[in-house]
């Protein structure tokens, strides 16, 4: 089995110390910094924006895994791999013509993500899933951190793996929202290949050993 990525979700990180924290990751065991940036449109919150994004690439020492709840994300496409991005995932939601908004993403030479919302079924994907590089499988409604994880979602990891499979795609399933370490066995053995969690790492009193000890029950 490969292995099983961590993304330490910065939204719940301490804005006023961003780069200890972001440094803190480039140490632990993490595999991916998460950035979420929200546009205030598509999700009832706005989180931050480019520069600020500028500002977490400069101390970032892994892949960037940028998850844009925007709508219109064509229009920023260029902007975040410039900033530096790995992974830029959009959401099914917020695209009228996602297969295109797939290519121009991996176009520029980066993986390309889709994300659903909790009441997006697993088979709108079918005729994308050959296509995109990861789907994330929101396990909240985004917008926020440290939201109570749905327990629909097992279901749908196990639904993506199967059609990811059927379809020989190679795309990874990341999880997103109330990630922790009591339901990242299950997400594991359900067939997840990236974990998000937020506020289950920055707000525990050690960050460093939550993240190690994730990353250690991900893969037994
Ligand atoms: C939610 C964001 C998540 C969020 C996860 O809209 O996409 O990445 O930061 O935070 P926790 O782990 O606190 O649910
Ligand atoms: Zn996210």
């Amino acid at each position: 089995m490969n292995k099983v990525r961590i993304a330490p979700s910065l939204l719940a990180a301490d804005f006023g110390n961003l780069q200890r924290d972001v440094e803190m990751v480039n140490l632990s065991a993490a595999d991916w910094h998460h950035i979420d940036v929200m546009d205030g449109v598509f999700v009832p919150n706005i989180s931050f924006g480019m520069p600020v994004v500028k500002s977490i690439a400069a101390a970032a020492k892994k892949p960037l895994d940028v998850h844009l709840m925007i709508i219109e994300p064509d229009r920023y496409i260029k902007e975040f791999v410039q900033l530096g991005a790995s992974v830029l995932t959009v959401h099914y939601e917020a695209c009228a013509h996602l297969h295109r908004t797939i290519q121009l993403i991996k176009a520029e030479g980066i993986k390309a993500g889709v994300a659903i919302n909790p009441h997006t079924p697993i088979h709108l994907l079918e005729d994308i899933i050959s296509e995109v590089d990861l789907v994330c499988i929101m396990s909240v409604n985004p917008g926020y951190g440290g939201q109570k994880f749905i327990e629909n979602t097992y279901a749908k990891v196990k639904a993506l793996k199967k059609l990811i499979i059927n379809k020989k795609s190679k795309a990874l399933i990341e999880i997103d929202g109330g990630v922790n370490a009591d339901n990242t066995p299950l997400l594991v053995e359900a067939g997840a290949d990236v974990l998000v969690a937020g506020s289950f790492v920055f707000k525990a009193s050690d960050p460093l050993a939550v993240i190690g000890n994730i990353a250690a029950l991900a893969n037994p």
